[in-house]
């Protein structure tokens, strides 16, 4: 399949947004678009597991598309898991029933990385399906809209690989901050350089814009964020647009979502990512104030699309007038859960559209 060849793109709404260039109406995309609120997910999963759609280009293109056929949504975001990463440095993940993801064996202490393959150039070959999924979601979008690339950040899948599941906690991984720096960096900075060489293939298979989840960012506190988090998300968005630009590529807008660091938001405004994603404890306003260089992305609780048309719609409304319409991306300020309406999202994005 050529990753070079692409339909025009029809659509660059979030792109000028991006940029901080006027738009004709909001862009609007929603974390976890492609899943279980949708039907035709749940019907194509009970014949299918977790990992082989993400591994098998064909399926992850087909799930990624459903959203995009549904709604009007400015952004599509490729069907995959950040855990993909942890699985291409050896470990076994499992994605249980009304569990969620499990790692079969999670590191113990920092011997354990002996085991991990921690060669980037092999991690990033071990995902190929994944830059085969997007060059040829790329194709079948036929440039309706921008295709968004992902990883997790290497706090976050730290956390998976030692927790080995969901944790309110996290003090297993934590303790490994407190207890064992060096063995910490050591496997933050293997992380690290394999989300790179990975964020940088994406585009090189057509990703348009990547968005780097730090979804663990709360469980830190400041002086925690500033050591294990900020150095390694500061360094994969400088590490990924070095390498686009020493190979003559161009660079796509770089997208960061540390989830309820509360402490990290103004940090965040001196790295190299164009647009801060917020959750949706944060102040549109205050952090208009903390963020001056950045295009904001967020901050609908995922839970206000329970709500009723009319109350969505002020809830929605309100949000605008705070972000304002330009370097602004709407989404919600996390990903949308399992249960929601499917006519809710409708009316959502139709209202945004409107404003
Ligand atoms: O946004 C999209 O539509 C793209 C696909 C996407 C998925 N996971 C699909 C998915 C993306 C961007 C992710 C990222 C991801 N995965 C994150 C970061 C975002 C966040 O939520 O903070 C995290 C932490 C994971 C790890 C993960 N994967 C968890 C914790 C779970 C279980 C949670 C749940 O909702 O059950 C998953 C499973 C998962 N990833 C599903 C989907 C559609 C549902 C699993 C299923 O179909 O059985």
């Amino acid at each position: 399949m050529d990753s070079k060849n692409f339909p025009a793109l029809k659509n660059d709404r979030i792109l000028k947004a991006a940029r901080g260039e006027p738009v004709d109406r909001v862009p609007v995309w929603i974390m976890r678009q492609a899943g279980r609120y949708l039907p035709e997910f749940r019907e194509f999963r009970k014949e299918h597991e977790f990992f082989e759609i993400c591994q098998t280009p064909e399926y992850a293109c087909e799930i990624t598309l459903q959203p995009i056929r549904r709604f009007d949504y400015d952004a599509s975001i490729i069907f995959s898991d950040i855990l993909v990463i942890p699985q291409a440095m050896g470990m076994e993940v499992k994605m249980e029933p009304g569990k969620g993801p499990t790692f079969t064996s999670p590191l113990i202490d920092s011997k354990d990385l002996d085991k991990l393959n921690m060669d980037p150039i092999a991690i990033a070959d071990y995902l190929k399906y994944v830059y085969d999924a997007i060059t040829l979601t790329r194709h079948k979008l036929e440039g309706k809209v921008p295709l968004i690339g992902f990883a997790g950040a290497p706090w976050t899948l730290m956390s998976y690989m030692i927790e080995g599941g969901g944790s309110t906690t996290q003090s297993k991984a934590k303790k490994w901050l407190y207890t064992d720096v060096e063995g910490s960096h050591k496997l933050l900075d293997a992380l690290t350089e394999g989300i790179v060489e990975y964020l940088y293939r994406q585009v090189v298979a057509g990703a348009q814009l990547l968005q780097v989840f730090e979804s663990h960012a709360g469980v830190l506190n400041e002086y925690l964020f500033k050591q294990f988090s900020l150095p390694y998300l500061a360094k994969i968005a400088s590490g990924v647009k070095a390498k686009l630009e020493a190979n003559s590529i161009s660079s796509v807008p770089m997208i960061v979502f540390a989830k309820d660091g509360h402490f990290a938001i103004p940090f965040l405004n001196d790295t190299p990512y164009d647009i801060v994603s917020l959750d949706w404890t944060q102040d549109p306003l205050k952090c208009r104030e903390m963020l001056p260089d950045k295009t904001l992305q967020g901050n609908l609780d995922p839970c206000a699309l329970y709500s009723s048309k009319e109350d969505l719609e002020k809830l929605a409304k309100s949000m605008i007038e705070k972000f304002g319409k330009t370097k602004y991306i709407c989404n919600l300020g996390h990903g949308i859960y399992p249960d929601m309406d499917p006519e809710h999202v409708k009316w959502f994005i139709d209202f945004i559209h409107s404003c």
